[in-house]
């Protein structure tokens, strides 16, 4: 993308400038509009129109209209910052004024600088606004804030000063500046955890993304064994883009999700789809962008996106239904699956795949699709063994339990501790999915087997199981 500057030299009368920081953003752009001989004067609603050299105030600029007839009598190379503009650009006489302006401003070599958290920018001048992004401040910019910051606490610059560079990445100029010196008050100064947990209040401040706290690890989570090497092989590399878990229900693919995270010590951000609909149109793109670009901040991080079919079903995105959000949102979701190089490692689950668009199940999207069956009966074992140790109850008198899902072996082990019952007692309460799932997990099966890669390591069949078990005993 060109630079600011470049866009001045070449005469666009008219810059939508993304940023979190307007103020930063000015102070560093102003430099360029110095290097591309033009001067520099910001309008805010409440001090009007200011030279930005000299703070010399414009007198009477303060009405966001006034301010634009005014840009049009400034001298040649001028560049007004307009700061919380976009709360304006959405009304006629402003949509009028800009493009009456444009022509003139273009001539003069003039230029408008809309300063804005979020693109909001009506149908009319979609076309005459060009965008840029203001990024947030690099690694080089912290360095420089986190040595200010330590100098006028009188502290030494600590060993782990590049842990804690890497932790406030993502954070404003301004968000930095607190989080270090919340942290140099910290007994022993400077640790990384209270920059992160200042961190973790960008993911709290997002509707629709949630900073899982419990950090659960794979030996809370029977079988699974391909699916658990594969993620742990891959998830530490920057090329990783994430995984998608289709399953039968209650098989530990939310669980499996929840658990990488604790298991590469890396936050795990959880992104509901369901809650980024039924809001006005365009501001749910809006959200999950930026809820990915929080993501983004958080990196190395697993974003779980659990039930991912349910922010479709019921909405049936389509023109006519709701306007195609639905498939405006996935998109959006996945052409930033494709391009992030941030480390946010996806792991998506579904139980459903009618729901989902064909362009989602396309193998290339994922690092991997895989199919989370019922437990096999080794996995079975595993999965008692870890639900009794929770429980505490003991194994002995067992149910059948093939056909069982990992959810209904917990529930067992409950009922059990509950009742104060044996397992096989407990198992009259016990009412398998499976059996009322016949048809429909044959279905899921079928579909599955040419397209997905098993989570299991596949059972041995019975009767090789039987040899090999004689074969072990000898
Ligand atoms: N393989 C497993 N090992 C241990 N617990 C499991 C396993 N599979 C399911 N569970 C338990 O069953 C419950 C439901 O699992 P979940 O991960 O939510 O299933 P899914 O997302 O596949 O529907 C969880 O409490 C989980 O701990
Ligand atoms: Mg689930």
């Amino acid at each position: 993308m060109p630079e600011f500057k470049t866009y001045l030299q070449a005469g666009y009368p008219a810059l939508y400038v993304q940023t979190l920081e307007p103020s930063r953003a000015i102070a560093t752009l102003s430099q360029q509009v110095v290097e591309a001989q033009g001067i520099s004067f910001v309008w805010d609603l409440q001090n009007g129109v200011v030279t930005q050299s000299n703070g010399e105030k414009i007198p009477n600029q303060a009405d966001p209209n006034a301010a634009l007839q005014c840009f049009s009598d400034f001298p040649e190379n001028a560049v007004l910052f307009v700061w919380n503009f976009h709360h304006f650009l959405h009304s006629i006489e402003i949509i009028q004024a800009i493009q009456n302006g444009l022509d003139d401003w273009k001539s003069k070599g003039q230029c408008l600088v809309v300063l804005a958290p979020e693109v909001k920018i009506p149908v009319e001048l979609e076309r005459v606004f060009t965008l840029m992004e203001f990024e947030l401040p690099d690694r080089e910019a912290l360095q420089s804030i986190f040595s200010d910051v330590a100098a006028s606490a009188a502290l030494p610059m600590p060993e782990e000063t590049g842990r804690i560079l890497d932790a406030a990445k993502g954070l404003t100029t301004f968000e930095a500046e607190n989080a270090f010196a919340l942290s140099a008050l910290d007994s022993k100064p400077f640790s990384v955890s209270t920059i992160s947990s200042q961190k973790a209040q960008m993911v709290k401040k997002n509707a629709s993304i949630d900073i899982l706290e419990s950090c659960d690890r794979f030996e809370t989570l029977g079988g699974l064994a391909q699916l658990k090497t594969f993620a742990l092989q891959i998830a530490p590399s920057p090329l990783a883009r994430g995984l998608l878990l289709l399953g039968v229900p209650g098989c530990g693919k939310s669980h499996f999700a929840k658990a990488l995270g604790g298991e590469l010590d890396v936050p795990t951000l959880s992104l509901d789809f369901g809650r980024l609909f039924g809001s006005l149109v365009g501001q749910s793109e809006a959200r999950i962008r930026q809820a990915l670009a929080v993501a983004d901040a958080m990196a190395p991080c697993v974003l779980m996106i659990d039930e991912i079919d349910k922010g479709l079903s019921g909405t049936g995105s389509s023109p006519q239904s709701d306007g195609g959000v639905g498939s405006r949102i996935f998109g959006a979701f996945l052409t930033w699956l494709n391009d992030h190089t941030s480390q946010v490692f996806v792991v998506a689950t579904t139980n459903n795949i009618s729901q989902l668009p064909a362009e989602f199940l396309r193998a290339e999207r994922w690092d991997g699709i895989f199919f989370v069956d019922l437990p096999t009966r080794e996995e079975r074992e595993a999965i008692l063994k870890i639900h009794a140790v929770t429980y505490g109850i003991t194994l002995s008198d067992l149910p059948d339990m093939s056909a069982w899902s990992g959810a209904e072996i917990k529930s067992l082990c409950r009922i059990s501790a509950m009742a104060g019952t044996t397992l096989k007692e407990a198992a009259r309460y016990v009412v398998p999915l499976s059996r009322s799932m016949g048809e429909k997990l044959k279905t899921l099966r079928d579909w599955a087997k040419s397209r997905t890669i098993p989570a299991s390591i596949p059972a041995m069949p019975e009767r090789t199981r039987k040899i090999a078990a004689r074969i072990t005993e000898n």
